[in-house]
């Protein structure tokens, strides 16, 4: 996960040994079009790339999700059946996508940490930081549709600046039926061999000066400054592959203490919780395609987190990481004794982060435990106390602050409606909340919620009460209510009986739990700090990334299987007559389009087909990736995309904590497959004209 602007300087031997075919500066460069020019941050947290010069974009089918569904109704039903624009003017617009590039990165840690001091409380000299950030932004040079983004690496040893362009007309050309485009779903989610034609395209439009632009039906597609071509050649095992993306998130340099925890504590408890919402939504989705059709993103989105957890608690377990931490802390303190400056620096670090884990550990549950119950999985909870601070203002008296609120807070809860019934929501609550008295310390919560639930007469007498009688729990009272007058609609959100629930539970989260949490918390993000500052320091010999913060990087690698268990060994690439061996007619998550099978059939894959004339679907790599990185561009050696990237292997899903070569590989749809799809099961092989495609180019 390299920074761009430094792949000259530190990798650019490494990628040029191990067979890249460009110069660093092709890759990135602040000023002349380069390769990162075609790399954007698709809708926040994904990534997608241009591969034509009319703004065509690529990213995954599971990144596109969200737009895809809302365009669905089961009369057209794009999620079930795929979308394909037969011209530009049948293009969804989607609202809410966007894409955004980066100009320029820029070191500004000298100027981030003017006058922080090592005396400094962490308060003070966050408020000094944020006040050199300030500064900094104002007096860096920008275009007026430009923004300028500062990020810390290394938990805040390092500041970086990023100039970037954000287009927000984005419009839906593409996507393969959810059986190709999510085949396998949750069940073959984070595993591999993998079959699943994971992309969805998109186009960026931009004003008639290329700059972005609010949707307008003037807008033109985006010329790009690059864009990248697509090779026809594939790839073969050991082939060099690079990943340019936006990941989300990674902590490498942690503490054993703190994967313990992950792994024992707080891990399990978010995995116990989803795995209860996930049973009750699922049941119901099976039952019923219009709730399938409402839930079905949600449910991904929670299941896949869930999975994610789950995979990696096991993963550290079985590949021994909390011993292996324990090793690699056992070599830091070998190394500090031999310095005695580094010691009396660096020697209480350990046992110092060792104790506030142990100190946190009570308050990190409860707050997993309270966020996941009702903040992530209980619609409603969620939704009350996004209003329960601008109620207040009502109840406080200051009827103008609460009136002038009124649309822009509708709005956003009619659109967390369209993905609501509450029924399923209801069911969920019950079980969540019977779980949670269960569990969660009764001065924490717990005594709270088992207290309603007596005087009810139990979860079930519960949550009828709350959810028949709530403006939170249905639309259309909702809508009345916020559409009358403002005086009745303040009063009845304040008699709320959900929203006096979640204020009942809250209220001690807040006044017992937090305040631990955030006392800790800050030592933890103190010490941290300091540790990974000497980490730098200790290890210099150790080239070490900076951890994923959803800023552009770069990784790279090989094409290779991966041996999972004694004798057990995956090949690098899966085919479609795999996906023909795991179709099972009408499944839920197996089923396979009857023209998909006729191509198969007929082997009519063109000149898709690998050299021994089996059709690719996916394959791997060692490029370390995470979340954030789906969609991203897999390039050859001369930047020629040969793949999408859009999962990890099962085994290697502990890598954001624990990132083992030997392990840990990304999954990437191959280009040919997405060609194919587009080309001869769809036939909007038009879209083919506006692409680069390339050919005999691969050694
Ligand atoms: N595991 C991949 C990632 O983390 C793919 C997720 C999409 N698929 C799903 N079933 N939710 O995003
Ligand atoms: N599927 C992930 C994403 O959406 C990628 C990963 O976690 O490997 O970004």
């Amino acid at each position: 996960m390299w920074l761009p602007m430094y792949l000259e300087k530190q990798n650019e031997k490494e990628m040029k040994a191990l067979g890249l075919k460009l110069k660093a500066d092709d890759l990135y460069a602040a000023n002349r079009p380069s390769i990162k020019d075609a790399i954007c941050q698709f809708s926040g947290g994904c990534t997608g790339e241009i591969i034509s010069p009319q703004g065509l974009l690529l990213t995954n089918h599971h990144c596109g999700f969200d737009a895809i569904q809302k365009h669905s109704t089961l009369e057209y039903n794009y999620v079930e059946d795929g979308f394909w624009a037969m011209s530009r003017a049948d293009e969804l617009p989607c609202p809410g996508e966007t894409a955004m590039f980066i100009s320029r990165m820029e070191d500004v840690t000298a100027l981030a940490l003017q006058n922080v001091t090592e005396a400094m409380g962490e308060r003070d000299r966050q408020s000094q930081i944020d006040k050199n950030l300030a500064q900094i932004k104002v007096s860096t040079k920008k275009e007026k549709w430009e923004d300028i983004l500062i990020r810390p690496f290394y938990n805040g040893n390092q500041f970086f600046l990023f100039v970037t362009v954000t287009y927000t007309d984005i419009r839906l050309v593409g996507a393969p039926p959810s059986s190709i485009g999510k085949f396998g779903a949750d069940t073959d989610n984070w595993v591999w061999p993998r079959h699943t034609g994971d992309f969805s395209l998109f186009r960026v439009y931009a004003d008639k000066d290329n700059r972005p632009a609010p949707f307008s039906a003037d807008n033109q597609p985006l010329k790009p400054a690059h864009f990248l071509p697509i090779s026809l050649d594939g790839v073969e095992e050991g082939d060099f592959t690079m990943v340019y993306g936006f990941p989300g998130r990674t902590d490498e340099y942690l503490p054993a203490a703190a994967l313990r925890q992950a792994a024992e504590v707080t891990n399990p408890v978010r995995v116990d919780i989803r795995d209860k919402a996930l049973k009750t939504m699922d049941r119901f989705m099976r039952n019923d395609p219009a709730i399938k059709i409402t839930y079905i993103s949600r449910f991904a989105n929670i299941a896949n987190a869930w999975k994610k957890w789950l995979g990696e608690m096991q993963g550290l377990q079985t590949y021994n990481a909390v011993a292996k931490k324990q090793e690699y802390e056992a070599e830091f303190i070998r190394r500090i004794g031999q310095k005695p400056d580094w010691k009396v620096r660096y020697n209480n670090l350990l046992p110092r982060l060792n104790q506030t884990y142990k100190d946190i550990e009570p308050y990190a549950e409860a707050r997993d435990n309270y966020l996941e119950t009702f903040m992530r999985n209980v619609q409603a909870m969620g939704v009350a106390s996004g209003l329960s601070g601008w109620v207040k203002t009502f109840e406080d008296g200051n009827a103008a602050a609460f009136s002038s609120k009124i649309r822009d807070v509708s709005a956003r809860v009619e659109n967390d409606f369209t993905a609501y019934s509450p029924e399923v929501d209801k069911a969920v609550f019950t079980v969540l909340i019977e779980r949670f008295a269960k569990t969660m310390r009764p001065e924490w919560g717990g005594a709270f919620v088992r207290g309603e639930a007596e005087r009810l007469g139990g979860f079930d007498k519960l949550a009828d009460y709350l959810y028949s009688g709530s403006v939170l729990t249905n639309a259309d009272r909702w809508k009345a209510l916020a559409a009358g007058d403002a005086g009745a609609f303040g009063k009845a959100l304040s008699q709320d009986p959900v929203l006096a629930f979640w204020r009942g539970v809250s209220a001690p989260y807040q006044e017992q739990v937090v305040p631990k949490l955030q006392e800790h918390q800050t030592t933890l993000n103190l010490l941290q700090r300091q540790y990974m500052a000497a980490q730098m320091q200790v290890f210099k010999d150790k080239r070490l990334f900076p951890d994923a913060n959803g800023t552009l990087r770069m990784t790279y690698g090989k094409v290779r299987g991966y041996s999972p268990r004694d004798a057990v060994r995956y090949e690098f690439r899966t085919h479609l007559d795999g996906v023909l061996e795991k179709y099972v007619p009408g499944d839920y998550e197996f089923d396979v389009p009857q023209k998909l099978i006729d191509l198969w059939k007929n082997k009519d894959y063109g000149r898709y087909a690998t050299k021994d004339g089996r059709l690719p679907v996916a394959f791997l790599g060692t490029n370390h990736t995470t979340g954030g990185n789906s969609g991203s561009p897999a390039l050859d050696a001369r930047g020629n995309l040969v793949g999408l990237n859009f999962d990890r292997v099962w085994e290697g899903t502990m890598s954001d904590l624990n990132y083992d070569p030997a392990i840990c590989r990304n999954i990437m749809v191959d280009a040919r497959y997405i060609l194919f799809i587009i080309d001869k099961y769809a036939g909007a092989g038009y879209l083919l004209q506006e692409m680069k495609l390339v050919k005999g180019k691969r050694k």
